[in-house]
């Protein structure tokens, strides 16, 4: 059976017993702090489970993007290793909200496995939860595991402790026991030799765990302890592929038609036979695994970046390159040739990938690019360690210092010392790195208490498109303790006219008062899941009284200037530059908006004044908003909105039009375009291949951004001693500094001259060394010249030679070459050395050597040393 046919089947089981089918959700999450990326098929649907958004039908089904890279489920380091853990999964899912429970959902579990599907349930296991004596106190999961006893024989059935048999979602949130259902796939020789039973939840790679069914009942708390949920909901997970294989009769995931055209592409691109070596064939495996977490993510409008989920991607992406330039020789980028056939694979059940195919090409081609140089640039710094390395062993020190400073993956480091018979201090390596991560685990750490409920199962409601100021009652409190921000107070209100952070847009701030007019400031407001979340310093002192909560109309206004003209100028770009452009990220402050979007090249000045004349055109045309709240998706797709990849949509949706310009947005706006007065684009630059980022301002902004340009001028002008022309003048300026400096090079050339021959005669001999130690006016290039100069006409040559530039100190120490052998003199030990009196550090070759330092009033004691040292 083929993987789409084995995806449909589940799709059409579960629809035929009465379930909403809907698409999987975008991977990467918003609005969600306790989670980075969808791990698991339930994660969309949390705020369903803990009863603060109700779900459209009360059975759903789907097949679920999941990525497990992060956070509580992580199973990067293992993929490549094993032929069955993934990044980047699908998994079949069939939620009950408050509906079926355990009876049905064992029920069609085992009918769709051994009916639909026809696996001999002769290779079947079940586990079901055993209960637990530690704080949570738990009883034996009997009610599963008499169901169970009606489909499968008990000696089938096993029993299993809370790590497997108990499933949670992260440290806080819904949870409950569980069964898994289980696979044994060997041949009957192995299962003649060693009982499958034995195998269960042991890694082994032909007894594995297909599908879990998750029996919510409780929530576990931020205090770590369990509160019964207020409905019995169903969770379950069936890994895709790991059926595939199931079905497909193959050994291993990789085996699949899910992963086999993708490792013929990267066998063609590398000359390389999967199936020979183990090593390339686990960096197949990495390969072919991470290009698809990589390009799933991009896709849904996470790019590889520094910080957060994007640095995550970029980790994936360059543990691929890894393992290609390790073990595939691929020193050059290839990875993002493998996106063409995954969309072609997986573009029909995932349009996202077919119709961004050019832009995830784009973006991993770049990253793929700018890593291998980093590699390179690595390398040499490695061989540079290589030969200062004295002994068999490089410190943990200078390893961490090429990971952490140069990015240099300390695996490879390893690989290459062993190559040449060295060693890693991989001890002291790893303290290096557990310091570094204890210091920014300290600075991360944060502590939610659990919310102080005041007013139970209040709905939430946003009245701020409308209002900036209401009457409102706090409904929940909570304490978070953080490094960053020290005690902050999360508050929630009935109502509110405060808008949380969202669309791109900054969240309100404000105050709260109360009847005696005492004032809370609101600093900040963000969504969490479906709830809006104030924050505060201080907790109000009468919290169940009713309290005015107003907004800061002056920030909420320059924000919305910008997010109007946020939308004009998309409106505008696609104009200009085509329908190809597309936002890829928006930033919505009071001072000014970012605006990230596809497009391939640099926008030429005549463009930008383009754009920027579009704008100002509609600004002028004194548009009015026309919102409209409540519109139907399609409706709005028809009357020219555009859907954004990676954003999650309900089936009814807010429209903003300004003229022509239509957007779904939950964001909020001007009343009229000619509030913004003004739009002024003031950077255009890259983000990653394939993606431009315009930064612009409006109304007050823009008043601030031509007066500060115009105060420059008139004190450029004054500098000029009033010149009609400034331009011109600066440009004489310019002509005139490159001609002085010239002069002076050849000034300081022939005072050069004129030193060495005075020097020359100041040479001592001592010991039958011709030594000189002393001062010079000279910069650093200029003492060298002088050094290698008298260099060439002695062979038993010794100079010191001190000066101090722009207030720091340098020694430089040459020695005869004939001296450092038959001496066994070493400029570079000298200069260490002598070092210490300028307070700095330096060193080079054995002929010559310098150092710098902060201390120009330990020259003349330098020189002095060097004296003693030679007599
Ligand atoms: N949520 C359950 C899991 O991920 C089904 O295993």
């Amino acid at each position: 059976m083929k993987s789409q046919d084995i995806r449909a089947k589940f799709l059409n089981f579960f629809e035929g017993k009465q379930h909403l089918i809907v698409p999987s959700a975008p991977m990467v999450l918003k609005n969600d702090p306790t989670l980075m990326f969808v791990n698991s098929g339930m994660a969309p649907f949390k705020e369903y489970f803990l009863g603060n958004a109700e779900p459209k039908k009360n059975r759903i089904a789907d097949s679920q993007k999941c990525l497990r890279v992060s956070g509580k489920h992580n199973d990067l380091e293992e993929v490549g290793y094993d032929t069955y853990h993934h990044t980047l999964f699908e998994m079949l899912g069939n939620w009950s909200f408050g509906d079926y429970f355990k009876k049905e959902a064992i029920a069609w579990a085992w009918e769709l496995l051994t009916e639909v599907y026809g696996i001999d349930k002769d290779i079947l296991y079940v586990t079901v939860f055993e209960g637990s004596d530690d704080a949570d106190n738990l009883k034996m999961d009997a009610e599963a595991y008499d169901i169970w006893k009606q489909y499968i024989s008990e000696d089938r059935i096993l029993k299993g402790n809370k790590k497997d048999n108990f499933w949670e979602m992260g440290d806080q949130g819904p949870c409950g026991p569980c069964s898994e259902i289980h696979v044994d796939i060997r041949s009957a020789e192995e299962k003649a030799k060693v009982d499958g039973k034995s195998l269960v939840n042991m890694d082994h790679p032909q007894v594995v765990e297909i599908w879990n069914l998750v029996f919510m009942q409780y929530n576990r708390k931020a205090n770590g302890s369990l509160e019964a949920l207020p409905n019995k909901h169903i969770d379950t997970g069936m890994g895709f592929e790991r059926l595939c294989m199931v079905l497909q009769g193959v050994q291993s995931n990789y085996d699949t038609d899910v992963f086999t055209p993708i490792i013929r592409e990267i066998e063609t691109i590398t000359d390389k036979d999967y199936g020979k070596d183990e090593k390339v064939d686990v960096a197949i495996r990495v390969i072919s695994d991470h290009v698809r977490a990589v390009a799933f993510s991009i896709a849904d409008g996470q790019l590889p970046s520094n910080t957060g989920a994007g640095y995550v991607i970029r980790r994936i992406l360059r543990r691929a390159v890894r393992y290609g330039f390790t073990f595939l020789d691929k020193k050059e980028p290839f990875i993002y040739r493998l996106v063409d056939m995954l969309s072609k694979k997986m573009g029909n059940a995932f349009p996202e990938l077919k119709a961004q195919k050019q832009l995830i090409e784009n973006v991993i081609k770049e990253e793929e690019t700018s890593f291998l140089r980093t590699l390179d640039q690595g390398l040499v710094l490695l061989n540079r360690i290589v030969e200062e390395t004295k002994g068999d062993t490089v410190s943990g020190d200078k390893a961490f210092e090429l990971y952490d400073t140069y990015g240099f993956p300390i695996d490879l480091t390893a690989l290459i010392l062993s190559e040449k018979n060295l060693k890693l201090d991989e001890k002291g390596f790893e303290e290096q790195l557990q310091v570094q991560k204890n210091r920014s685990r300290a600075a991360s750490e944060i502590s939610t208490d659990d919310w102080t409920v005041l007013i139970d199962d209040a709905e939430q409601e946003f009245i701020g498109y409308d209002t900036l100021e209401a009457n409102v009652k706090i409904t929940r409190y909570r304490k978070v303790t953080s490094k960053k921000d020290g005690e902050m107070y999360q508050l929630v209100f009935n109502l509110t006219p405060f808008y949380a952070e969202g669309g791109g847009q900054v969240g309100d701030k404000g105050y709260l008062e109360d009847i005696n007019g005492d004032v809370i400031y609101i600093l900040d407001t963000k969504k969490e899941n479906n709830i809006t979340i104030h924050f505060a310093k201080n907790l109000p002192n009468h919290l169940v009284e009713t309290h005015k909560a107003v907004v800061d109309a002056k920030q909420r206004y320059r924000t919305e200037c910008n997010h109007t003209a946020t939308h004009l100028l998309h409106q505008a770009l696609r104009e200009i530059l085509g329908e190809h452009v597309e936002q890829k990220g928006s930033a919505v402050h009071s001072k000014h908006l970012r605006f990230d979007f596809s497009h391939f090249s640099k926008l030429t000045v005549d463009e930008l004044r383009d754009v920027e004349n579009f704008v100002n055109a509609r600004i002028d045309g004194k548009l009015p908003l026309q919102e409209n709240r409540n519109v139907p998706m399609d409706k709005a797709l028809d009357d020219g909105a555009m859907a954004l990849f990676g954003e999650k949509y309900g089936d009814t949706v807010r429209t903003i039009r300004f003229g022509q310009s239509i957007e779904l947005c939950g964001g909020t706006h001007v009343k009229n375009t000619a509030d913004i007065w003004h739009f002024k684009i003031v950077s255009e630059s890259a983000v990653a291949a394939g993606i431009r980022r315009i930064e612009a301002i409006t109304n007050d902004a823009v008043k601030d951004f031509y007066f500060e340009n115009n105060r420059a001028y008139f004190e450029m002008k004054d500098l000029l001693n009033n010149a009609k022309e400034p331009v011109k003048a600066l440009q004489n300026l310019q002509a005139e500094n490159v001609d002085l400096k010239k002069q002076i090079e050849s000034l300081l050339k022939d005072k050069a001259k004129n030193i060495k021959g005075e020097l020359k005669r100041e040479l001592t001999e001592i010991n039958g060394i011709q030594f000189l130690a002393k001062k010079l006016d000279l910069d650093a290039a200029g003492i060298k010249d002088v050094c290698f100069e008298l260099g060439s006409q002695f062979d038993n040559l010794f100079l010191l030679f001190g000066a101090e530039n722009d207030g720091k100190a340098i020694l430089s120490c040459y020695i005869s070459k004939e001296l450092v052998a038959s001496k066994s003199l070493n400029a570079g030990t000298i200069v260490r050395e002598l070092g210490k009196y300028i307070q700095g550090g330096g060193g080079g070759q054995p002929f010559f050597a310098t150092a710098g330092g902060k201390n120009p009033a330990g020259i003349e004691e330098a020189l002095k040393a060097a004296k003693d040292y030679i007599k």
